[in-house]
């Protein structure tokens, strides 16, 4: 059995990821590839437990070092019940938001160190990396303005302009540090344009 490929989409706020998410999958479906759909934090039942703690915004403060915690726990699960068994059985995983999130909003927005993240990236994921990752990114104002539209705050949306323009950063930090990985699609363009982008990117590895 080949092994599927394990591709992640990340960005900011409000930058698109969930209708592009949908018209990736459509893509690969079109070409007869299986594909899971997921997201983080959750993707299981224990990790979706996770995700409504990190995300309620009417619970006690949550430490930093706990934040991060919880998201690696969440991810530690979500690796060894969704993730990898998809791909040993040659589906292709597609995952809104993954470790690249962490060094944007733990290390850049929440200024954790990035040798812990280091850290617990290789104890909880050992040497599993995503093959591709798909860098939606738009200017923070942009993104909250499309955020505000959709529902009330959550506990990270809360957050002031400047957390999110350290995120914002990160990631394209991140992307400088591995430019083979990451690939930076415009947000702020004509949807048109973001999915020609995202289908030049993706194709290839179709081969
Ligand atoms: P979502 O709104 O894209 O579903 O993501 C939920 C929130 O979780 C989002 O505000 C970013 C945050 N998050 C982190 O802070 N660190 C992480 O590692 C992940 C995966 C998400």
């Amino acid at each position: 059995m080949i092994r599927g490929k394990f591709i992640t989409l990340e960005g900011g706020e409000g930058v698109g990821k969930t209708t592009n998410l949908a018209f990736i999958k459509g893509y690969l479906q079109q070409h007869n590839v299986p594909v899971v759909v997921t997201r983080e934090p959750g993707g299981t039942v224990l990790a979706e437990k996770i995700r409504h703690l990190l995300l309620d915004n009417d619970s006690e403060t949550i430490s930093e070092p706990a934040e991060l915690l919880l998201i690696f726990a969440a991810r530690a699960q979500h690796i060894k019940h969704v993730i990898e068994p998809a791909l040993a059985q040659g589906a292709w995983v597609l995952c809104d938001r993954f470790t690249d999130a962490t060094y944007a909003y733990q290390g850049g927005g929440r200024n954790m160190r990035i040798s812990t993240i280091e850290w617990l990236e290789n104890l909880v994921q050992g040497s599993l990396r995503p093959d591709l990752t798909l860098l939606l990114d738009a200017p923070v104002e942009i993104g909250l303005e499309r955020a505000q539209k959709r529902a009330a705050f959550d506990r990270f949306e809360s957050e002031k302009i400047s957390f999110f323009e350290q995120v914002r950063r990160a990631y394209l930090l991140q992307l400088e540090l591995h430019p083979e990985r990451i690939k930076l699609i415009k947000a702020n363009q004509p949807l048109v344009d973001v999915q020609s982008a995202l289908i030049n990117v993706i194709h290839p590895l179709l081969r």
